[in-house]
């Protein structure tokens, strides 16, 4: 039997009930320097799984990417919807991740935040490779990574040895900067990095 955060129902509850400790209240300023370093090119485009109520489509949007963004929570999507300015380059699917139809080598970003750390370390390998799979090359997976234990999740944190070793067998590190505590809400203060990794040219 899959774990309970592995399905739906156990994000939808706490959605719905307003405990939602991870969500940041905005764009993370992270995010927003990154964007300033990277104004979309012609045709790029992001994906953003695990998206949640969707914080960070509109400024995506505004900076020139085409956005498609993904949760299985019903709840979370709604809240994403209705946050994106009408007529924003906006694609948003309430689907699984794992198994829903998207573009293979299709995206200049994939955008992380607080996606993977929902996910039971028993799942790292397919989520490196779902990610590598469907980045561009040369496109990059950005974002802001959790580090801390990886029992007793969620959150589970990447521990730095065994998940580093499976994203370093598809994409080569770029980038990694600390995240001023106060960037982060209170359950991930101190131990969100801002991380760039790039899918090699021949890949
Ligand atoms: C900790 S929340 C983070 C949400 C958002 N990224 C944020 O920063 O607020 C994890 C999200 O991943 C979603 N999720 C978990 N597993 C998923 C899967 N297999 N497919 C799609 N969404 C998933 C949950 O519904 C939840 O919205």
């Amino acid at each position: 039997m899959s774990p309970m955060h592995a399905e739906p129902e156990f994000w939808e509850e706490r959605y719905r009930a307003g405990q939602t400790p991870w969500e940041f209240p905005g764009v993370p300023p992270a995010l927003t320097r990154f964007l300033a370093r990277n104004p979309a090119r012609l045709g790029d485009t992001v994906l953003v799984p695990g998206c949640g109520s969707g914080q960070e489509l509109a400024a995506f949007a505004a900076a020139g990417y085409a956005v498609t963004a993904v949760d299985f929570s019903a709840t979370a999507v709604d809240r994403a919807r209705a946050r994106v300015p009408a007529g924003a380059a906006v694609a948003l699917h309430c689907a699984d991740f794992f198994t829903c139809p998207l573009a293979a080598a299709g995206y200049r970003l994939i955008y992380e935040r607080t996606f993977v750390c929902a996910l039971d370390p028993a799942r790292w390998a397919a989520v490196t490779a779902r990610i590598a799979s469907l980045l561009r090359p040369e496109g990059r997976w950005v974002g802001l990574f959790y580090e801390g234990p990886k029992e007793d999740g969620p959150p589970f944190g990447w521990d730095g040895g065994e998940a580093e070793e499976l994203l370093r067998a598809r994409l080569e590190p770029l980038l990694t900067l600390p995240v001023p505590p106060a960037e982060s809400p209170a359950l991930f203060a101190g131990r969100e990095w801002w991380r760039e990794w790039r899918r090699p040219a021949e890949a």
